[in-house]
């Protein structure tokens, strides 16, 4: 397996990171409070891709997903979309702060990776 280390104590609360993992873009997200109450308050029934968020970490302040969108691969930014995750700029796919794929072509959420 491959190995890394992330110091978390340097990513700032509302900051999401981009680290290399296996030559893949790998986002680390430490969450708000608010951030965290939308995505838990949302009604997983009207999702393409079903999952509670608390299924996606652990510890609910750190997100941590494969940044590879799950359309055609283009690697999404952060904070940017209609609900305040990430945005695909290639075809225009909206994720939410628990990566789960909510507008546009993504047929999936982002893969989560691990949980802090
Ligand atoms: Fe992301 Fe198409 S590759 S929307």
């Amino acid at each position: 397996l491959a190995k890394i280390e992330i110091k978390l104590s340097d990513i700032p609360e509302g900051k999401s990171v981009t680290l290399k993992w296996r030559g893949k873009p790998l986002f680390v997200r430490h969450r708000t409070k608010e951030e965290i109450d939308i995505v838990r308050s949302v009604d997983v029934t009207t999702l393409r891709d079903p999952q509670r968020d608390e299924d996606r970490t652990q510890k609910p302040e750190w997100l941590v997903v494969i940044g590879v969108c799950t359309h055609l691969g283009c690697v999404p930014m952060a904070g940017l979309g209609d609900f305040g995750g990430y945005y695909c700029p290639c075809h225009g796919s909206h994720f939410d702060a628990s990566g789960r794929a909510r507008k546009g072509p993504a047929p999936a959420n982002l893969e989560p990776w691990i949980t802090l």
